[in-house]
């Protein structure tokens, strides 16, 4: 009889990059241990998104996130999870100088947090690091459109392709990083024709958000789907008011602390 306790196996790298053109891939972020184990039951990939610095943190973009933050969120949402696979983002500033910097940084990632691979943004520029990562054991899920890390370049967050003579130079990005060794890519924020002729053009997953129902897979924000974002950008759907329920159940308290309606009976140890 085996002593060994009973693992439940996590979704791998290969099985997502399998996922070509199959069953769409269904991925979520998420910043904490209890709502990964939520999306754990239904999600092939859980991100762990920089986003969380402006969902979590309040930040006004991505680009203050530190790698330690990254790395605690991560953790979290590891201890959180057992089935399916875990992607840390890399933050801004912790890739982008060379490939001996980003393979440091990314190995940190992934010891500290138990992840299974990092993501990163960036097309063609990306491509020799995103080689390099590979080639030395670090599975990486690239990242190409509207890329929150540069938004101060591109003067905000903006849908990307919408002047079709742009078409060739994200088509090219979606290539270098497919070329490089990705496993998957994140098509954000761009218009649905491109991210459509992307999906058919090149042999890994793509991940759309804000991009086509042509992706291989989906992803959003959790927070923003479930309607605690005070503001929903077009390319969310809310499948939940959150938000709401939380201000009436905290208005309901305020008010029951007040006329000492609670605690009740029920509530306190005789
Ligand atoms: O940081 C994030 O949450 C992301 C997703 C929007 C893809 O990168």
């Amino acid at each position: 009889m085996s002593t060994q306790p009973q693992r439940v196996r996590r979704t791998t790298v290969p099985q997502i990059a399998r996922r070509k053109g199959g069953d769409p891939i269904v991925s979520l972020t998420s910043y904490h241990a209890h709502t990964a184990a939520i999306v754990d039951k239904y999600a092939d990939f859980i991100l762990v998104g920089d986003s969380l610095g402006m969902v979590m943190h309040g930040m006004e973009s991505t680009v203050g996130v530190p790698l330690d933050l990254m790395i605690m969120h991560g953790k979290a949402v590891v201890r959180g999870t057992k089935k399916a696979l875990i992607v840390v983002d890399m933050p801004f500033g912790t890739y982008e100088e060379s490939p001996n910097m980003a393979f440091r940084n990314a190995a940190k990632i992934m010891k500290e947090t138990g992840c299974g691979a990092v993501k990163l943004e960036g097309g063609k520029r990306m491509a020799e690091t995103i080689k390099f990562l590979v080639e030395r054991g670090i599975p990486v899920m690239a990242h190409i459109g509207l890329t929150p890390q540069s938004s101060h370049v591109m003067g905000g967050f903006k849908t990307q392709g919408r002047d079709e003579d742009s078409w060739p130079l994200h088509e090219e990005d979606a290539r270098a990083v497919t070329e490089a060794g990705a496993f998957a890519i994140v098509l954000e924020g761009m218009v649905e024709p491109l991210a459509a002729k992307i999906t058919r053009q090149i042999d890994i997953p793509t991940i759309g958000i804000g991009a086509s129902a042509q992706c291989d897979g989906q992803i959003l924000v959790l927070e923003d789907m479930l309607g605690l974002n005070p503001w929903t950008p077009k390319f969310v759907k809310e499948y939940g008011s959150l938000g709401a329920m939380i201000e009436q159940a905290v208005s309901d308290y305020a008010e029951e602390v007040k006329t000492r309606a609670f605690p009740g009976e029920d509530h306190v140890y005789r």
